[in-house]
């Protein structure tokens, strides 16, 4: 098996060791990926390797990133993998989520039942096993929330120590809090995640820090085994569609990877479509998909939204997502403040819940179902990327029917549910009760 890094731009292609600490082409200033020259004889009893593992109590096989080791040989030593028993979701099927939608049925894929709560954390167990066989002690993300929060989990449990940098006032308490919990260094910059992924870019290096951002290419890697754990979870019938939220698109670039490879190596006979939704108030790649060019991609300059997990103005991985999208046929959509809202609080009456940002992909599908880009009888997966205990704050403004856009206007609590005042008066709670 050999591995190695390559430059994304198709009129490039330079490779580079898979060693190397590099975040993007030095010859073109490209993007970079793993790529692997696989031994094809193998291939044909992953399938049932993979699921026999599920029985195995050892570390590497309880994780559902490591379990799919062979679609990610980058490592080359296995013993040096940071493990938290990351991966392993469900699928829940979600018949309130489809009727809302428009569609005959409907399964979320929910990532935020991960170790930190979101969907970093299947990355963030590639990219941090690599900063262990590369030797670095001191790893860094900017971050909207959840990255950090999982890159200080990971990075803590390996005994790195992690340095975050967050737009300040812009991420939500409960990812604030995890990061402090997990002891990384937290630093709040008073500039939006665009302008400090751009500055940290710059003194990584000088600052010996190894960058665990979605531009290192590990930690793509292990997001990519969202979709084979979700192709080996349905028996290996790829669904029509799957809907995901974007914001630096490294998550859209990540499962596609997971597709279009499972698709080359004959492990499926067809590729899902893919769906992108951002939110209205950060929709750079929305409006670059109206027409698409090389050098047609507009960052926007001031991203505003609730779902603060994807207030992201110029995503790094735009070029890798739009391939994704041109290959698998797929879209993108967006959202406003008021469909993202409610969209949540119909998963959270489905017993499901998820954050703001992974409500997207339910407001998103509604949309695409209206517009007949999505038939009501497809096979549809949405991806719900972060636990619902992610932004409580948000949760009980919509409830309590204080929620408003970033621009001050009211959101209305459609689904609100107000707590409701009792004093401990038997009759008063049993007459209420009883009505019920
Ligand atoms: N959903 C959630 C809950 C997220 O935290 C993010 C990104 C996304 C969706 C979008 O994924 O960026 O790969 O398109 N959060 C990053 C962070 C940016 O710093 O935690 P993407």
């Amino acid at each position: 098996m050999c591995s190695y890094l390559v430059c994304f731009r198709d009129n490039c292609r330079e490779k580079y060791p898979i060693d190397s600490v590099l975040y993007q082409c030095p010859r073109c200033g490209g993007l970079l990926e793993a790529s692997y020259r696989w031994d094809a004889a193998g291939v044909s009893g992953w399938k049932t390797l993979w699921r026999n593992r599920r029985l195995d109590n050892s570390a590497l096989e309880q994780s559902g990133v490591w379990r799919y080791r062979e679609s990610i040989p980058f490592l080359q030593d296995i013993s040096r993998v940071v493990t938290l028993r990351e991966g392993n979701t469900p699928l829940l099927p979600a018949p309130l989520a489809a009727q809302y939608a428009g569609l005959d049925a409907l399964t979320f894929k929910h990532q935020g039942f991960n170790p930190t709560g979101s969907f970093k954390d299947n990355g963030m167990t590639c990219g941090v096993s690599q900063a262990v066989q590369l030797g670095r002690t001191l790893v860094g993300c900017v971050s909207t929330g959840n990255t950090s929060a999982s890159m200080a989990a990971y990075a803590s449990a390996a005994g790195l120590k992690p340095v975050i940098f967050l737009p300040h006032g812009n991420i939500s308490f409960g990812k604030l809090s995890q990061a402090l919990e997990y002891g990384a260094l937290t630093l709040q910059v008073h500039a939006n995640f665009d302008q400090i992924l751009a500055f940290v870019r710059q003194i990584a290096d000088r600052a010996g820090l190894y960058l665990l951002n979605s531009i290192n290419p590990f930690r793509i890697e292990g997001q990519k085994t969202i979709a084979i754990e979700m192709l080996d979870q349905l028996d290996w019938r790829a669904p029509d569609w799957v809907v995901m939220p974007g914001g630096n698109l490294g998550n859209c670039a990540a499962i596609g990877k997971g597709f279009l490879e499972m698709h080359e190596l004959g492990l499926i006979d067809r590729l899902p479509r893919i769906a992108v939704i951002q939110s209205a108030g950060a929709a750079p790649f929305y409006e670059f998909m109206k027409a698409p060019g090389e050098d047609k991609f507009r960052a926007v300059e001031s991203p505003e939204t609730l779902a603060t997990a994807i207030r992201i103005g110029n995503p790094v991985s735009w070029p890798k997502a739009w391939s994704v999208l041109r290959r698998t046929n797929g879209t993108v959509e967006r959202a406003s403040e008021q469909e993202i809202a409610d969209a949540k609080a119909v998963i959270g009456r489905a017993g499901i819940g998820c954050e703001p940002a992974s409500a997207a992909t339910l407001a998103g599908i509604r949309k695409l179902v209206a517009s007949h880009i999505i038939r009501r009888e497809d096979h549809v997966v949405g991806v719900l990327t972060g636990n619902v205990l992610k932004d409580p704050d948000y949760i009980y403004r919509y409830h309590t029917g204080q929620l408003k856009t970033p621009g001050g206007k009211p959101i209305t609590s459609t689904y609100g549910n107000k707590p409701v005042e009792v004093t401990a008066d038997a009759d008063a709670v049993v007459g209420m009760l009883t009505k019920l």
